[in-house]
């Protein structure tokens, strides 16, 4: 039951979990993530003093590959050192990394939403296309974290939005053309998580110089995104990790797994309710936690 693993996004978060429950199940990976041994070797310093994990890693269990998904280069790469490999055939490809670049659409530059396509939706198809010969051989799976985003929208969630809902449309497309080579394929979409997501997304956000006109919207939603009250229904990675582990093992995969009360209670709205109604609710809602006073200033002020 032993299984060859390639997930990206190691570094942390969702990625990391998963990394150290496939090692304790003795699986071998590869483990992408951007400044590849060193990184690795640093970003797992305490779990490195761990005998187990410690061995797992020194028998070559874990090989960490560099991977930088907004560079086709280090993705080809990559997917060299994956067939040169002593493993055993690749059976499982986990589409991981990613960010989100969470700011008002027109503060952010052509080059930023190009990036955040590249990592969030083109690495991801790269890296499928490579790894479809290889797969193909095993039968294998390929699992994809998406984001509740990815079926639905908010204020300041454009460019993100974009990238995973594309994400979306093209796994569900393989979904039903991998049927018959019997790949399985299947998308994760998470609510909130607590992970580093946020401070890494907010970490590769530069702005462009309409943030002015953004600056009070932007500085509340910060305020919500960290405050204790958002973090206090964030879910714990670890359920990610269970779904990943059993999709792994399970014969028959759905397409989508949502995970979390809030992508549910999200997507119902979204299936539920007359589109006017849902997106009054959103703008309320954004109105109330995030626009409510700069509202207030521009009603003021054409007075
Ligand atoms: N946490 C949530 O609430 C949430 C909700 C829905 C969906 N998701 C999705 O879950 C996935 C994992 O995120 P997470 O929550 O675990 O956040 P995280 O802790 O920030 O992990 C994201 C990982 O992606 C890597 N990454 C970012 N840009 C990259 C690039 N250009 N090339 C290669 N790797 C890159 C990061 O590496 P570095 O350390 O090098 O930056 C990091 O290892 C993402 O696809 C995210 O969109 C998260």
């Amino acid at each position: 039951m032993k299984k060859t693993i390639f997930i990206t996004g190691v570094s942390s978060g969702f990625g990391k979990a998963t990394l150290i429950e496939l090692a304790k199940q003795d699986h071998f990976i590869f483990a992408g993530l951007r400044g590849g041994k060193d990184r690795f070797e640093n970003c797992y310093s305490q779990e490195l003093s761990n005998e187990l994990f410690k061995s797992k890693y020194k028998e070559g269990k874990i090989i960490p590959i560099d991977l930088h998904l907004e560079d086709q280069q280090s993705i080809k790469n990559a997917i060299l050192q994956i067939s040169d490999s002593n493993f055993p055939p690749l059976e499982v490809l986990i589409n991981n990394a990613g960010y989100g670049s969470l700011r008002p659409v027109e503060c952010q530059s052509f080059e930023l939403i190009k990036n955040q396509t590249q990592v969030n939706f083109l690495g991801p198809f790269q890296l499928i296309y490579e790894c479809l010969p290889l797969l193909r051989k095993t039968h294998g799976k390929i699992i994809n974290i998406s984001s509740i985003a990815g079926l639905t929208t908010f204020p300041f969630y454009g460019p993100y939005s974009a990238s995973k809902h594309a994400l979306d449309a093209m796994t569900e497309s393989l979904f039903y053309e991998l049927k018959k080579f019997n790949i399985s394929v299947s998308l994760i979409e998470p609510g909130g998580f607590a992970t580093e997501f946020v401070k890494k997304s907010m970490d590769n956000t530069q702005m462009t110089d309409r943030l002015s006109l953004y600056e009070s919207e932007i500085s509340k939603f910060d305020e919500m995104l960290e405050s204790k009250k958002t973090h206090f229904f964030l879910g714990k990675p670890e359920k990610i990790t269970n779904l990943i582990i059993k999709i792994i093992y399970k014969k028959n995969t759905k397409l989508r797994y949502l995970v979390g009360i809030d992508a549910w209670c999200l997507y119902c709205l979204k299936k539920v309710l007359p589109d006017s109604l849902r997106t009054w609710g959103v703008y309320h809602f954004f109105q109330k936690m995030v626009f409510r006073n700069s509202l207030h200033h521009t009603k003021s002020s054409r007075i």
